[in-house]
């Protein structure tokens, strides 16, 4: 511990001279208690800070996004739905366009995972959550081994970007260390980390601490991708090695069909730069983005933003006007992130207000009851505006969609929620191949076996009755049809 002459010591003068004009010195309350270590860590992050934004976003925080000018011109987006024709172009021509590309090497997954994930309050980064159903396997298992048999059936490699934080980057490069990456090549994995934003104290705009020699920081949102993946080099890398296409998807959806031919044929064909896969709200107020179409852009609209009235408008048919419900997977073009990151504050910082414990010198540690402070993220999204013929892609919510958000007994987006839509869809694809799945009976189907139930067709035995939980691998897979006529056991 030091306490004598800190007020000269040449690094608190030069922390204080930065921090003075934003009225943020309290970050210094602890500096005579802080050993010489601390005091540098603590230093690094301040300096990082970028102070005049800090106060200008601050001050800006009860500013109400205005779009009202926006929804007056709101329809509903331009939208294929996957397995129809779009503009004349007949769904095989899109799946043969997106495995072409596979083929060429010219598409890269992108998987962003510096979330937080404090709603599921796992203790680890979220996509280590052992989601499978009957296998127990993690999320980045699952994803990675959607990867590889998309790789398999382009016949190379396909490379992953992955996006961690500050928050997760550590154990997440140790967790797909020791499990060798669960097959994927180390040349074929690209991870990066995101920037940090501080919370600032709601009521006083004074940047919080999280412990006496570091300040409350937290990733800077998804949107935070742009910047860190041209910051990082990644997107360079990616495009030295031919990838023209970004497919973006996030940690905490199962489902998701990663590189799905068929997604990126429709967008490639129809020419857009970032295409968004949608669902139909099942209700006018899910808690999803609104993908609309304004003049010649589609934005979304954050269900916050969006009127009553607007929300329950509906089409002749009587179907929501405003019906697509965005779930965060997009192709995205290289080059047009390239030109986004160019355009200033191309991504707004949105700001929200949470629950986030702290530091202080008089009270110690402080866990707040209610939302005591202020966040800021960028989204990903709000770079659709930006984008040239962007379309919309409308996806199953029952075959693509099961977002894990909450902890266990919530009312959805629990890991029983998910398990349960996982099970729903693999017993699907059984019974599409002949087999019969008894009521109840858990069935998980490794991505390496089948990624859709096309996939799985001749490939069980005739006339399987499932009785028991059953996890297909490839090495059940491989011991049944080494003697065929055993019917497998399901242990
Ligand atoms: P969410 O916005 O649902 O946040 O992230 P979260 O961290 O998972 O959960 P909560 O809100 O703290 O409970 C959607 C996706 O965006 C990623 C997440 O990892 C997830 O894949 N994300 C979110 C980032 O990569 N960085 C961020 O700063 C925020």
């Amino acid at each position: 511990m030091m306490t004598d002459g800190f007020h000269s010591d040449p690094l608190y003068q030069e922390l204080e001279r930065l921090l003075e004009p934003f009225g943020q010195t309290h970050l210094l309350r602890t500096w005579p208690q802080l050993t010489e270590e601390q005091r540098k860590k603590l230093a690094e992050q301040i300096r990082e800070l970028d102070l005049p934004l800090l106060q200008r976003l601050y001050e800006k925080r009860h500013q109400v996004l205005d779009v009202s000018g926006l929804l007056e011109r709101a329809s509903p987006p331009r939208a294929v739905r996957l397995g129809s024709d779009y503009r004349g172009i007949p769904p095989a021509e899109a799946r043969a366009k997106g495995e072409q590309l596979l083929r060429e090497g010219r598409v890269a997954a992108l998987l962003v995972a510096g979330g937080q994930g404090t709603r599921l309050g796992f203790p680890h980064p979220k996509g280590m959550f052992p989601i499978g159903p009957v296998s127990g396997h993690s999320l980045f298992q699952i994803h990675i081994e959607k990867i590889l048999a998309r790789s398999r059936k382009a016949g190379r490699p396909i490379p992953l970007a992955l996006m961690t934080s500050p928050a997760t980057h550590q154990e997440t490069v140790t967790y797909l260390e020791n499990h060798r990456r669960f097959g994927l090549s180390a040349d074929d994995l690209y991870i990066f980390c995101q920037g940090t934003m501080p919370s600032l104290d709601a009521d006083t705009g004074k940047i919080l601490l999280a412990a006496p020699d570091s300040l409350a920081l937290s990733p800077d949102g998804h949107g935070g991708m742009l910047a860190a993946v041209i910051r990082s080099g990644t997107l360079q890398k990616l495009r030295d090695r031919g990838i023209e296409y970004i497919f973006y998807f996030q940690v905490d959806n199962p489902l998701v069909d990663i590189l799905a031919p068929e997604v990126i044929g429709y967008h490639v064909l129809s020419g857009s730069e970032m295409s968004t896969e949608v669902v139909a709200k099942q209700s006018p107020f899910d808690k999803v983005g609104n993908l609309v179409q304004v003049d010649d852009r589609l934005c979304i609209i954050e269900y916050s933003d969006l009127p009553p009235e607007l929300a329950e408008k509906r089409a002749p048919d009587g179907s929501l006007l405003l019906w697509a419900g965005s779930i965060g997977v997009h192709v995205i073009n290289v080059d047009f992130l390239f030109r986004v990151a160019d355009l200033a504050d191309a991504l707004p910082y949105h700001i929200a207000q949470k629950k986030v414990d702290y530091y202080d010198p008089d009270q110690g540690y402080v866990k707040p009851t209610a939302p005591n402070a202020i966040k800021f993220e960028k989204f990903i999204f709000d770079l659709i505006p930006h984008a040239k013929n962007a379309i919309a892609i409308e996806v199953d919510a029952a075959r693509h969609f099961a977002p894990l958000k909450n902890a266990p007994g919530a009312e959805k987006d629990a890991p029983e929620h998910v398990r349960a839509q996982m099970i729903a869809l693999h017993r699907s694809w059984l019974q599409a191949a002949g087999a019969v799945v008894e009521d109840g009976v858990p069935v998980e189907i490794s991505p390496l076996v089948a990624l859709d139930a096309e996939d799985l067709r001749d490939r069980i035995p005739k006339n399987w009755r499932i009785t028991e939980p059953i996890f297909l691998s490839p090495e059940f897979i491989s011991a049944w049809s080494s003697s065929p006529q055993t019917t497998p056991k399901t242990e």
